[in-house]
């Protein structure tokens, strides 16, 4: 029977308790994460957000009919005890932050009872995600999602802190919007009042910030909800939080300083991790070029060669057709690898053609100097010592080549390089190297759109040394576009705006915008730009990504409440679910059978 907590006042959370407090007199609430029963002594551990603490039951001090209750108890049942703090009576537990007390009852209410939940509440569940997200209001009750749930809230409160300092102002956007131009794919919402016609919720608060701009707040932050509908991954919810911001009178060095000035504020307060600033800062080109990625994990080295040049003549096939048709020939050194079973190699040739490889060259000097390759029968002895000296190769490395078209090449030895750092556990997680990417290029050709796309969004400013080839040669002006990477994952990103209209409106040209559907499309923020606009930049970070690195987490459902999973649905409302034929006819929807 479920009692009431009248009269009662807890004291204390369950660790605030502690050995400062023997002999005092304290009131904890929380759930029984076990009962052990000795019988004339029952020990139950109350657990709380905070942790657990160990409580002792026997007649002389709780009475019989408390006694009585504590033996009904069972594991998840809430309940409340007064009694006193004492030394604890057996060895002293070591894993516990109260390990050396436990508190005597004096006083029992069961505030309420529970089912036998359906997995252990319990730290590192071994429980499937599915059963877990099913009860999602009970796996929020294990020690390491509540730590980072906890860690998730001083994370946003440090960031209004630190911006609030900076002389941000924190404004809300809507979230019923017209469509952003980002990229994803929009959730739409019915508007009841304009049958046929729809809000999109916005993919980020990009528009609003830059009209805010325009309404002289001049620094603006914002912790904003997100919503892009497109394909879910470990790091991709379809909502998602950004800490969102834009500035007025600034260019580059001004954005990069305040963020980097914020990211050792946060991670030194959050998680006591000291980040040396100014952050390195590499060219997208560089970034491709060595890493084969524009968030490149530099953890670990196994660097990308690109060895064209010195195959451009040799006997194989597979790299000279690839260069012939403008791609290259690039290679990563697997350092001490080279003995690798054949059937492990074979698996990298599998896993690089699921990045779109046709195949992976491998070439492995025996400590006899003879080759285990897949393709060193078609060069000559010269042409192989100097591939591998351009490879820093060592006998016993393996060396791995892609040829194909350059897009393809870093692609696949980008992921590769990953792959097999996770393999050789390469990659240490209290490491944290943060890094720029920049000078991303303006733009991007999309072969299914048979047009040029805004590789950041059509509101990004070029760099003023490559204007002058946006008719020549578009694909070769870089944006003052900046990411920052943190260990081989995109944390955010941002760039300076375009704020003259002969270049936003050569821009929407250059992308295929007619003026009308340039107007139709943005409108609102032409229009607000003909009234005075300041030069402005603005970034925006992942708000969950950033707490999953801070937690090691492998995903960013372990620090969202409430995720969604792969399908984008929940599984503990069963959201998106049909509605009733009367919401829809108000919405004069219908269903397609
Ligand atoms: P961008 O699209 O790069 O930039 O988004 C900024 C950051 O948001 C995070 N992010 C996501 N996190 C979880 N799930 C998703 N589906 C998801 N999509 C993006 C990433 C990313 O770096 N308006 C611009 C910013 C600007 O220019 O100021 C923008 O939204 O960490
Ligand atoms: P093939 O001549 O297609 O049998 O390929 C010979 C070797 O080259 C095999 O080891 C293939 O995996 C490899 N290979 C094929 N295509 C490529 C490519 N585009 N880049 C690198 N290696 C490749």
């Amino acid at each position: 029977m479920a009692e009431s907590m009248q009269g009662l006042k807890r004291s204390h959370r369950c660790t605030e308790v502690s050995n400062q407090n023997i002999g005092e007199t304290v009131t904890v609430m929380g759930w029984v994460q076990r009962r052990r029963n000795l019988g004339a002594l029952l020990f139950a551990d109350v657990r709380d957000r905070s942790g657990l603490l160990q409580v002792v039951f026997d007649e002389t001090n709780v009475g019989s009919e408390g006694f009585a209750k504590a033996e009904t108890l069972r594991n998840e049942f809430v309940i409340a005890v007064v009694g006193t703090v004492q030394k604890r009576a057996a060895a002293v537990n070591e894993n516990l932050k109260t390990g050396d007390i436990e508190l005597v009852a004096e006083q029992i209410r069961i505030l309420s009872e529970s089912e036998t939940p359906p997995f252990p509440i319990e730290e590192n569940s071994q429980t499937k995600d599915e059963v877990r997200l099913k009860y999602r209001y009970l796996d929020l009750r294990r020690p390491d999602i509540q730590r980072n749930m906890m860690l998730r809230s001083k994370i946003a409160y440090l960031m209004r802190d630190f911006m609030a300092k900076e002389g941000f102002i924190e404004i809300e956007t809507p979230v019923l919007c017209k469509s952003t131009p980002e990229g994803a794919r929009d959730y739409l919402v019915p508007s009841r009042v304009h049958p046929g016609n729809f809000y999109a919720l916005p993919q980020s608060p990009q528009l609003y910030k830059q009209l805010l701009m325009c309404s002289g707040y001049d620094r603006y932050f914002q912790i904003a909800k997100c919503f892009r509908d497109e394909d879910l991954r470990a790091d991709r919810q379809p909502e998602f939080t950004q800490a969102d911001m834009e500035l007025s009178f600034v260019d580059i060095d001004d954005v990069i300083d305040v963020n980097e000035r914020l990211i050792q504020y946060v991670f030194q307060e959050a998680i006591g991790v000291k980040i040396p600033i100014p952050l390195p800062r590499m060219p997208w080109q560089e970034a491709m070029d060595r890493f084969g990625s524009d968030k490149p994990d530099t953890r670990f080295g196994m660097e990308l060669k690109d060895v064209s040049e010195l195959v451009k003549d040799c006997g194989f096939g597979v790299f000279t057709g690839a260069l012939a048709n403008g791609g290259s020939v690039r290679g990563i050194n697997v350092k001490g690898q080279g003995g690798m079973p054949r059937k492990k190699i074979d698996k990298l040739v599998e896993f690089a053609k699921g990045y779109g490889a046709k195949g992976l060259a491998y070439l492995c000097v025996n400590e006899d100097g003879t080759y285990k390759s897949s393709f060193a029968k078609f060069m000559t002895e010269e042409e192989l010592a100097a591939l591998v000296g351009a490879m820093d190769g060592a006998p016993q490395d393996l060396l791995l080549f892609a040829a194909d078209k350059n897009k393809i090449v870093w692609n696949v030895l980008g992921a590769l390089r990953l792959e097999l750092a996770k393999e050789l556990n390469l990659l240490n997680p209290d490491q944290y190297h943060f890094l720029w990417i920049t000078e991303f290029p303006l733009l991007e050709w999309s072969d299914e759109e048979n047009r040029f796309m805004a590789m950041h969004h059509p509101f990004t400013m070029p760099m003023e040394e490559d204007w002058d080839k946006i008719d020549s040669d578009p694909g070769a002006v870089r944006a003052k576009a900046y990411d920052i990477v943190l260990n081989g994952s995109e944390l955010g990103g941002g760039s300076v705006r375009i704020h003259q209209n002969d270049i936003q409106e050569k821009m929407f040209e250059v992308l295929g915008f007619t003026k009308e559907n340039a107007h139709e499309q943005f409108g609102f923020l032409l229009d607000a730009f003909q009234y005075g606009v300041p030069p402005h930049a603005g970034l925006a970070y992942g708000v969950d990504r950033m707490v999953m690195h801070m937690v090691h987490a492998d995903s960013i459902r372990d620090v969202i409440a409430f995720p969604k999973v792969k399908d984008a649905s929940c599984l503990m409302t069963e959201a998106p679910g049909v509605v009733d034929a009367k919401q829809l006819e108000e919405l004069r929807l219908k269903i397609e059978e």
